[in-house]
C-alpha cells in the first residue's frame, strides 16, 4: 500500500488562521468549513467541546474526564498549557474494499492540559476535524513513575441539541444481534425486553446503547456516533440520559477483574467519532472510521483474495444435517460435513463463479457445545471427523479453483482457542487455506469477561495479529465490533456483529422484518464490512423449516450483494435450490472487489440503492431495497464510464411481488443503458432490485 501524496502543514499557537482563541476557547474548522470543533475550560477548569454544522450547534457544550482507581479523578481545575494546530491531506489505497482510493483530508487540534494538583497531571485532547465528521481521543504521556493505571470509567459527553430520531441497539455488553428499534432519543429504552429479544448471551447492565448510533435531526442532520481504533481498550456503549438529552462513554467492564481498563502510560484512547451529514447517503459513503485508523501494518496480502463463496453451513442452521457427528457416541448419520458433500459443493460453485466454501462441524467437538457450561478443551482446530478427509477435500478444492474456508467455533472460550492458534493456522499454512470463519457462541469463559471488554478485545487482536503471520484473514462471528482495523490489518476481511440471515433460520420472533436492512446500511454497515450471508432462494425454507422464512423477496436477496458491503459474499443456500434457476446468474457475475462506490438514494430504515464499481472488469452493479413498503424509484446512470458500452440485465420484483405473499415472483430482463439513462423501477413491498452492467467495448 502506498501513499499518493501526503502535506503536512504544521503551525502553532497563534500563527495558524484556522483556529481563534479567547482566552479558553479554542476553535477549529474542517477543511471546507462545514464543521467547526471547540474546545473550552469552563470556569471551574472542567474540560469540554462542542461542534458547529454549517455554523448551527449540533453538539452542545459536552465535559470529558476519567475515574481511575485509587487516584483522583480526571474532573475540573484543568489550565491549558500548549495547543498544537496542524492540517493534513493525503489519498491511501485500500487492498480491497468499496473503493480504490481513499481522501483523507482533515485540521486537526491536540490541546495539553494540566491540573498539578492531581496524580495524572497531564493529558491531551486530540481532535480531528474532516468534511464527514470528527474524531477525538485521549492521549496520556508518560508521568509520574506510574507503571499502570486502572480505569473505572470514562466520562465522554455527548450533549444533543433535539430529541432527535434515533435508530439503536442495546448497549449489549455480550452480543451486537439485536434488531434495530427507531424511537425518538427521549423514549430509548435498552433494559425493556420488548426492545431485544431473548438471547443467551444478552448482559445489559444500563439504559445505554451500542455503536454505531444513528440520529436525524428535525433540521434533516444525520449523525451516527462510534469509535475508531479500538485497541487494547474495552468497548464504549453509550448512556442515555433523557432529561438532558445526553450520552456519556460507558465502557464494557470485566467482573471478573472488577475494572473496565488496565493500561499502561503512555496510551491513546480510541478515537470517538461523530458523523455529520445532510442526507443520509453521505453517512454510507463516509470514510471517516478507517481514516482514523493508522495505516497498512501487513504489506502486501495479496494472498488474500476477495470471493463469494458457498457452505455446508445453511443446510445445519435450517436442520437438514447437523454439526455434530454422534449422539450418545453413535454416529446419528445426518452429519453435513462429509467428503462426499464437500465435492458436491465444490462442483457446483467451480461451475459458477464462486471461488471459496465454508465447511463447519469438520472437527471434534461439536457434542458439547451449545447448552454446556465447561467449554475449555472441548473443540480441536486440527482433528477432523472421521467422515471428512480435510486433505482430500482441500486437494479436490484446488483442481477445481475452489479454496476452502476454515472454520474455528471456539463457543466462547478464548483461551483454548489461543493455545491452538499456532497449530491452527500452521495446519492451514501448510494445506494453502486463507482464510477462517471464527466463532464465539456462549458466555465468554472465564466467567465476568464480557465479548465486548478490554481483556476480549485483545483476544481478537492477537488473533488477528497471530492469523497474520501465517498468511490467514478473519471473518469473525459473535465478534468485537468493527472499528475501521482493517486499514491497519487488512486481514480483518469481515465479521458478523449483527443479526444476520441465520436469525431467519430459527428465531422464534419471526426472523428479520423487511426494515431490518435497510436500516443495517445506515447503522452496523458505517462500521464496515458485514458478513450477511445472503442469497436465500427457497424464501420459505420447504420442507425444513415450515415455522420461518425469509422476509424479502428474491430480488431483494440479489440487492444485497451490493448493498451490503464485504469482500467475501457467500452463496449461502443449498445447492438444489440454485440448480436451473436463471436469477442465480447474477450471483455468478456480481463482483466483492470495488474500485469505486456510490450511495445513490436512501433513508434510514427505509429504502436505500448502491452502485459498484468492479475493480479489475470496470462492471457496473447496482443494488436497491426497501422496507414493508413498495416504492418507485429513479436511478440516474450518470455514473457509469463514457468510454464504455454495457450489457444489460435487470432482476426486478415481478408485478405481483410481494415479501410475504409472492416473494420468489422476480422479472429478468435485458435493458439498453446508457451513461444519459434514467430508468423508473418499481420496488415490490419487502423488495429489491439488482442490475449487472457488463462493461464491452
Ligand atoms: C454462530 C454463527 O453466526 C453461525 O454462522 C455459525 O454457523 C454458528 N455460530 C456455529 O459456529
Ligand atoms: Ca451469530
Amino acid at each position: 500500500m502506498k501513499n499518493r501524496i501526503v502535506i503536512v502543514f504544521i503551525s502553532f499557537v497563534l500563527i495558524s488562521c484556522s483556529y481563534s482563541t479567547s482566552k479558553d476557547i479554542i476553535k477549529t474548522q474542517s477543511p471546507s468549513k462545514n464543521i467547526e470543533v471547540s474546545f473550552q475550560l469552563l470556569n471551574d477548569g472542567t474540560p469540554t467541546y462542542s461542534v458547529k454544522f454549517n455554523k448551527n450547534s449540533i453538539i452542545d457544550t459536552s465535559k470529558l474526564g476519567f475515574d481511575f482507581k485509587g487516584l483522583s479523578s480526571i474532573k475540573n481545575n484543568f489550565t491549558i498549557v500548549d495547543v498544537q494546530n496542524s492540517s493534513f491531506s493525503e489519498s491511501w489505497e485500500m487492498p480491497w474494499g468499496e473503493t480504490k482510493e481513499v481522501e483523507n483530508n482533515y485540521n486537526e487540534i491536540i490541546v495539553t492540559l494540566q491540573n498539578a494538583e492531581i496524580e495524572i497531571s497531564e493529558f491531551q485532547i486530540h481532535f480531528k476535524i474532516y468534511d464527514d465528521g470528527i474524531g477525538f481521543r485521549y492521549e496520556f504521556p508518560k508521568q509520574n513513575d506510574f507503571d499502570s493505571i486502572i480505569i473505572l470509567d470514562e466520562n465522554t459527553e455527548i450533549n444533543l441539541t433535539g430529541n432527535h430520531t434515533c435508530w439503536w441497539i442495546p448497549g449489549d455488553w455480550d452480543i451486537y444481534e439485536h434488531l434495530y428499534s427507531k424511537t425518538n432519543f427521549v423514549n430509548i429504552d435498552a433494559l425493556s425486553k420488548a426492545n431485544h429479544g431473548s438471547l443467551a448471551q444478552t448482559y445489559i447492565p444500563e439504559n445505554a446503547v451500542n455503536t454505531p448510533v444513528t440520529m436525524r435531526t428535525s433540521d434533516g442532520v444525520h449523525l451516527s456516533f462510534h469509535e475508531a481504533n479500538l485497541t487494547n481498550y474495552p468497548g464504549m456503549t453509550l448512556k442515555i440520559d433523557k432529561d438532558n438529552l445526553l450520552m456519556s462513554s460507558e465502557l464494557v467492564g470485566s467482573d471478573r477483574l472488577g475494572y473496565k481498563a488496565k493500561l499502561k502510560l503512555p496510551f491513546n484512547t480510541p478515537w470517538r467519532t461523530i458523523q455529520i451529514a445532510n442526507k443520509a447517503t453521505e453517512l454510507i459513503d463516509s470514510k471517516l472510521i478507517v481514516n482514523l485508523n493508522e495505516p497498512n501494518k501487513l504489506g502486501d496480502i495479496s494472498w488474500f483474495k476477495p470471493t463469494k463463496y458457498m457452505g455446508i453451513w445453511w443446510e445445519m442452521h435450517v436442520g437438514k444435517s447437523q454439526w455434530s457427528y454422534t449422539n450418545n457416541g453413535k454416529p446419528h448419520g445426518m452429519h453435513g460435513a462429509t467428503t462426499e458433500n464437500a465435492k458436491a459443493f465444490i462442483d457446483f460453485a467451480s461451475e459458477n463463479e464462486i471461488g471459496g466454501l465454508l465447511v463447519e462441524g469438520w472437527n471434534t467437538g461439536w457434542e458439547h457445545w451449545i447448552g454446556f457450561e465447561e467449554r475449555e478443551g472441548v473443540f480441536d482446530f486440527i482433528t477432523s471427523y472421521p467422515d471428512y478427509d480435510l486433505e482430500e477435500v482441500v486437494r479436490y478444492g484446488r483442481e477445481k479453483g475452489v479454496e476452502i474456508i476454515m472454520h474455528h467455533e471456539t463457543s466462547a472460550a478464548p483461551r483454548t482457542y489461543e493455545q491452538q492458534l499456532d497449530t491452527a493456522y500452521a495446519l492451514m499454512k501448510r494445506l494453502g487455506i486463507h482464510s477462517v470463519k471464527t466463532g464465539y457462541v456462549g458466555k465468554i469463559i472465564p466467567k465476568g469477561e464480557y465479548h465486548h471488554g478490554q481483556w476480549m478485545v485483545n483476544h481478537y487482536r492477537k488473533v488477528l495479529e497471530t492469523a497474520a503471520k501465517y498468511e490467514v484473514a478473519i471473518n469473525a462471528h459473535e465478534p468485537i465490533k468493527a472499528t475501521g482495523i482493517r486499514r491497519t490489518y487488512p486481514n480483518a476481511i469481515s465479521r458478523e456483529g449483527l443479526r444476520g440471515q441465520e436469525f431467519n433460520a430459527w428465531a422464534s420472533d419471526g426472523g428479520n422484518p423487511p426494515n431490518h436492512l435497510p436500516t443495517v446500511a445506515f447503522t452496523r454497515m458505517l462500521a464496515g464490512p458485514i458478513d450477511f450471508t445472503p442469497g436465500v432462494f427457497n424464501i420459505k425454507l420447504k420442507p425444513y423449516k415450515d415455522e420461518n422464512q425469509i422476509n424479502t423477496t428474491l430480488a431483494q436477496q440479489l440487492a444485497l450483494y451490493v448493498v451490503i458491503y464485504s469482500p467475501i459474499q457467500m452463496a449461502c443456500d443449498l445447492i438444489e435450490n440454485y440448480e436451473n434457476q436463471p436469477a442465480f446468474q447474477f450471483i455468478s457475475d456480481v463482483g466483492v472487489d470495488w474500485e469505486k462506490s456510490i450511495t445513490l438514494n436512501g433513508e434510514v430504515g427505509e429504502f436505500v440503492t448502491i452502485a459498484r464499481k468492479e475493480k479489475t472488469s470496470g462492471n457496473w452493479f447496482v443494488g436497491s431495497i426497501t422496507n414493508e413498503d413498495p416504492r418507485n424509484i429513479t436511478i440516474d446512470f450518470s455514473f457509469l464510464d463514457s468510454d464504455k458500452k454495457y450489457k444489460t440485465t435487470i432482476y426486478q420484483d415481478g408485478k405481483n411481488a410481494h415479501w410475504d405473499n409472492n416473494p420468489t415472483d422476480i422479472e429478468i430482463r435485458k435493458m439498453k443503458i446508457t451513461k444519459n439513462s434514467k430508468v423508473d423501477f418499481h420496488l415490490a413491498a419487502g423488495g429489491g432490485l439488482a442490475i449487472s452492467l457488463i462493461a464491452i467495448e
